[in-house]
């Protein structure tokens, strides 16, 4: 059995849901999947596994740092087997090159070559947020996103649940063709 490793950063938990999603659908095409939350754990090595899945979230105009730091310390390890990345944000929905220019960014900050690449729409979970971060998000969506989550009292989920399955089934092909990557 293929083993993958899904590492992702946990800031508001909407990552986490994508992540769900995807593990469904690799353990469906018999994939064992170990999760790692990278806000908490970064020791996992994916060297041990046989293909990596990393998602992050775009945060006040960039992805999380310690996912930067996370994979440059694997990037080698990553850059031989299957990998995939998935960023979830608002830009996807508001300006989608501007989250294209954030996941070129990434890719040249860590030096990672991911083969799929996918760029899904985050959510606002207003309640989650506490006051203070509503405020500078109710702002930031006045300044630049007019008409995306500026109602505080609901919450926004702009992730496609379709695309999301369709990147874990090409993922999850790529893993069973390819042969055991593990040290
Ligand atoms: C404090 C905060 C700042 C955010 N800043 C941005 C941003 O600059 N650009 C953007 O496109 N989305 C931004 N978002 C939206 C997140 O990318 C989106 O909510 C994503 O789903 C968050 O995933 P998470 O719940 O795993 O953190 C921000 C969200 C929060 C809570």
């Amino acid at each position: 059995m293929k083993r993958v490793i899904l590492a992702y950063g946990a800031a508001g938990g909407h990552i986490a849901k994508i992540s769900d999603v995807i593990s469904e659908v690799l353990r469906s095409h018999d994939i064992d999947v170990t999760f790692l939350d990278v806000n908490a754990d970064r020791e996992a090595d994916p060297a041990e596994y046989d293909g990596a899945v990393v998602g992050a979230s775009i945060h006040l105009g960039r992805h999380e740092k310690h996912m930067v730091e996370f994979i440059r310390t694997y990037v080698d390890a990553l850059n031989r087997m299957p990998s995939a990345f998935f960023s979830a944000s608002l830009e996807v929905e508001a300006d989608p090159d501007e989250a294209k220019g954030l996941v070129e960014q990434f890719e040249r900050e860590t030096g990672w070559r991911p083969d799929r690449v996918a760029l899904f729409g985050g959510a606002l979970v207003h309640a989650h947020y506490g006051f203070a971060r509503r405020h500078l998000m109710k702002r930031q969506d006045e300044g630049q996103k007019p008409g995306l989550g500026t109602d505080v009292s609901r919450d926004y989920v702009y992730t496609e649940w379709d695309a999301v399955r369709r990147f874990a089934e090409d993922f999850a092909a790529d893993v069973n063709a390819s042969g055991t990557h593990r040290a």
